[in-house]
């Protein structure tokens, strides 16, 4: 039995320590919005954050994350509250067939949450490891930064 915290939850799961943190999301706990790409650590779609950092959840054994917070897609908003970064998303209408977006926006949060004011090199840099096979990167740059100038704004208003 492993145990942490899944979006704000915590959960034990029964499942070997050596499965990888992908399966387990998708098929023991059925959380489909991390995606399954290549399965060897090169695409990115199966990106989420472990204590904040971003991870690729096919090579990610269970055991790794037993006492850690993870934050998968589902966790990062819904459609009635959706994060900044979504709406970006959207507004920009970022994306083709969508099945790179879950892992793009997870390595967009673990930016974001560290520099609220990236260049866009900075955000190409932090999407390195995420491949678009659509080909949608500069609509992708730019929803990152929309997400960037939605999220300073939100913020200045919580301090007045
Ligand atoms: S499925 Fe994990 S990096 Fe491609
Ligand atoms: S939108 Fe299709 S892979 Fe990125």
């Amino acid at each position: 039995m492993t145990f942490f915290t899944l979006n704000g939850r915590s959960i034990e799961v029964d499942a070997g320590g050596d499965t990888p943190l992908l399966d387990v999301l998708r098929n023991h706990l059925g959380l489909k919005g991390t995606k399954f790409g290549c399965g060897l650590e090169q695409c990115g779609c199966c990106m989420v954050l472990v204590d904040g950092a971003p991870e690729k959840s096919c090579g990610k054994a269970l055991s790794t994350v037993a006492g850690k917070s993870v934050l998968t897609i589902e966790g990062l908003g819904s459609p009635e509250h959706p994060h900044p970064l979504q709406m970006a998303f959207l507004d920009e209408q970022a994306g083709q067939c969508g099945y790179c977006l879950p892992g793009i926006l997870i390595s967009a949060k673990a930016l974001l949450d560290q520099n609220p004011v990236p260049t866009r090199r900075e955000i190409a840099e932090a999407l390195d490891d995420n491949i678009c096979r659509c080909g949608s990167h500069i609509r992708i740059l730019k929803a990152v930064e929309r997400a960037a100038v939605m999220l300073r704004a939100g913020a200045m208003r919580a301090e007045r």
